[in-house]
């Protein structure tokens, strides 16, 4: 068959044969001539990182604006593996971020908080406006839902867009200017979305409320995209949501004894199929946006693939104790006890965080986000892959 269709195929697609070999010359000295351009400048390498997000980024935002309703990431046990103090960050140590920033030779991101009104040369290796507990979607959709009282902050995404656009004139000044600046400049667009679906959930939403607000959430991550390659980003990174049914406060929250409610792993099915819904809008959603701004690079960030792994084959990446137990915790079967979270009365961290993915019940180890981190810039899990490879 394939012997009778190739010249059909070849009548309309191949080409006269010297006409390739021209072209192959032609780009033997093309190739010499950029290759001769580049190796006189330094090695391509983002020179900034500009995130924005959730808990799951945040570096200290939340704890500097007040962190009324999650102070404890301001004390011990947070932050006792790496930075051996309490730096905001929802963890025992680094996350997705802090890895990314070291792979290429970058300081870890401030805080927006902390640098605001600084001058450009302690911005210019990039900003972090994530806040832990931050939606992509405005504070007045949970007021208007009355749940606005659970939020641990207004800091949405749409504010730190706006902090963004208030710090940009630091950083560069006309449109060319900013262009060159930014076409260096690696743009996080989250994680950012899981929180829309957190509060909700955990105050009783149903599945079906829950599906009806994933449109609105993946359309206010993908107008913060287009807003930013507005304002002259051209590396943008849009992750996707973690399995949540993997995850130990979910797993306590919404323990069943029904055994067919559970997958191999022990996640809870509908969540992980709940995760799975938002993140195959959210490709698509940048699927559009890659068509109105092809010469933006808008790269999807596979959290849940990359997660997924560990909660698979656990001692394979050295969880010794199980992917769904936490660190730190105040009992019950997966370590979440919600009158007893970590860093509060009742409760205690594990002594070897290397050993567990789960740290507090809701965000992970330092560990598990190290493997997210190598997944995305030595793995298959953004795709496409990001545009300058690491140190
Ligand atoms: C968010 O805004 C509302 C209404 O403006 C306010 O009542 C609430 O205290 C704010 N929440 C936080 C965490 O700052
Ligand atoms: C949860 O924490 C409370 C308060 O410390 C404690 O009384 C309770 O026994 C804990 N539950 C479990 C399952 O350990």
């Amino acid at each position: 068959m394939s012997v009778l269709l190739l010249p059909k195929l070849c009548h309309r697609r191949c080409r006269p044969s010297f006409v390739i070999t021209m072209s192959a010359v032609f780009n033997f000295y093309l190739v010499i001539a950029i290759s001769g351009a580049v190796s006189a400048s330094p090695p391509l390498n983002y020179h900034s990182i500009f995130s924005f997000g959730d808990s799951l980024a945040d570096t200290g935002n939340l704890l500097l604006s007040g962190a009324v309703k999650f102070h404890v990431i301001g004390q011990p046990p947070y932050g006792e593996t790496f930075f051996k103090r309490a730096t905001g960050r929802c963890s025992n140590g680094r996350l997705v971020i802090d890895f990314i920033a070291e792979a290429y030779g970058l300081p870890y991101l401030p805080p927006y908080l902390a640098v605001a009104g600084h001058s450009r040369e302690k911005i210019e290796h990039g900003v972090n406006f994530a806040v832990a507990g931050a939606t992509a979607l405005d504070a007045r959709f949970f007021y208007e839902r009355k749940i606005g009282a659970i939020l641990w902050t207004n800091d949405t995404l749409r504010v730190q867009l706006e902090w963004f656009r208030k710090m940009k004139p630091t950083i560069c000044s006309t449109k060319q200017d900013c262009g060159r600046y930014f076409e260096r400049s690696l743009f996080m667009v989250g994680e950012i979305g899981g929180n829309d679906y957190n509060y909700p959930f955990f105050v009783g939403g149903t599945m079906a409320e829950l599906k009806a607000m994933v449109p609105l959430v993946v359309e206010a991550i993908a107008a913060a995209t287009s807003v930013l390659i507005e304002e002259g980003a051209t590396e943008m990174v849009v992750p996707g949501n973690l399995p949540i049914g993997c995850n130990s406060v979910y797993l306590t929250l919404f323990r069943t004894d029904k055994k067919e409610a559970y997958d191999k792993n022990g996640c809870l099915k509908a969540y992980n199929g709940f995760s799975k819904y938002h993140n195959s809008q959210l490709k698509a959603a940048l699927a559009k946006l890659r068509r109105k701004y092809p010469n933006a690079k808008i790269s999807y960030a596979d959290y849940y693939g990359a997660a997924k792994r560990f909660f698979h084959a656990p001692k394979h990446y050295g969880f010794t104790e199980g992917a769904l137990v936490a660190c730190c915790g105040g009992g019950g079967p997966y370590n979440f006890n919600n009158s007893a979270r970590c860093g509060h009365v009742g409760s205690k961290a594990c002594r070897d965080p290397t050993r567990y993915a789960n740290w507090d019940g809701i965000h992970l180890t330092e560990d598990a986000y190290r493997h997210i981190a190598m997944a995305l810039l030595h793995g298959s899990s953004a795709s496409p892959p990001f545009s300058f490879s690491p140190n």
